[in-house]
C-alpha cells in the first residue's frame, strides 16, 4: 500500500486578501501550508503539494483552475499511490490522529473524510430567500478535510469535464458522484478552515498556544 498525500495549495486567497496567496501568507511565524505539510508527511509515504506558479518547489506541481482541478494535477503527479490523502493548505490545524482515522476507517468504501455534526438549523430556500423546507439536522453534516480515498476511486471521479472539476466544493461529491461509496469520520471543532483575517488570527492563536 502506498499512501500518497495531496495537498492543494493553489488558490488565490481573494477573501483573505493578503499580498500573496493564502497557502504563504505567515501563520504562527511559517506559511500556511507548512502546518498540514509537516502533519501529511508524517503519515503518507509521499506528499505532492499544487501551488500557483510561482510558488513552484522540486516535487510540487502547479495548480490548476478550481481546487478539484489542482487535486487532479497533484494526482496525475502519484501514479504509485493506491491510497491518497487530500487535505487543504487552509486548515492548518489538522492532527495526525484525525488522517490516520481517517485512513483507518477506509474499509468497504471508496473515501473516509473528516466531518463535524452541524449544530445551527439550516433551511433550503428560494432564490429569493423565502424558505422552502427545513432540513433534518440530526442527519446534516459539515463537511471538512482531510479526505482519503481508494487511488483508483479517485482518479476516476476526477477524470471528468474541467467544468464539472469547477463546479465541485470537495473531492468526495464527484466520488459520489462517479457511484463511490464515502463514510464520516468525525473531526474535532478546531480543524476549521481559513477564509478570513479574523480566521488567520484564531488559528495563528491556536498553534501558538
Ligand atoms: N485551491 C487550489 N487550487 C485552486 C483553488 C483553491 O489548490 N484553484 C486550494 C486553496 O489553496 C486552499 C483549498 O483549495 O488550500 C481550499 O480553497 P479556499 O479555502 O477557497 O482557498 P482559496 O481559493 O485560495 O481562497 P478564495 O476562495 O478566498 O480565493
Ligand atoms: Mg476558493
Amino acid at each position: 500500500m502506498t499512501v500518497v498525500g495531496i495537498v492543494p495549495a493553489g488558490g488565490s486567497g481573494e477573501r483573505l486578501g493578503a499580498d500573496r496567496p493564502k497557502a504563504f501568507v505567515a501563520c504562527a511565524g511559517r506559511p500556511l501550508v507548512e502546518w498540514s505539510l509537516d502533519v501529511l508527511e508524517a503519515v503518507c509515504d509521499r506528499v505532492v503539494v499544487a501551488v500557483p506558479a510561482g510558488e513552484l518547489r522540486p516535487g510540487w506541481v502547479e495548480g490548476g483552475a478550481s481546487r478539484s482541478a489542482s487535486v487532479r494535477n497533484a494526482l496525475a503527479a502519484a501514479p504509485e499511490a493506491t491510497r491518497v490523502v487530500v487535505h487543504d493548505a487552509a486548515r492548518p490545524l489538522v492532527t495526525r490522529e484525525l488522517v490516520e482515522s481517517c485512513l483507518a476507517a477506509l474499509i468497504g468504501v471508496d473515501g473516509a473524510i473528516a466531518a463535524v455534526p452541524v449544530v445551527d438549523t439550516i433551511k433550503q430556500a428560494y432564490p429569493d430567500g423565502t424558505v422552502e423546507r427545513t432540513l433534518e439536522r440530526a442527519r446534516l453534516w459539515a463537511v471538512q478535510t482531510p479526505q482519503v480515498f481508494r487511488a483508483e476511486a479517485l482518479r476516476r471521479a476526477l477524470d471528468v469535464a474541467d467544468d464539472v472539476l469547477a463546479g465541485a466544493t470537495d473531492d468526495a461529491s464527484l466520488v459520489e458522484a462517479a457511484g463511490g461509496s464515502v463514510r464520516l469520520v468525525e473531526a474535532p471543532p478546531e480543524n476549521f478552515k481559513v477564509t478570513s483575517a479574523a480566521d488567520l488570527a484564531r488559528a495563528e492563536a491556536a498553534l501558538l498556544c
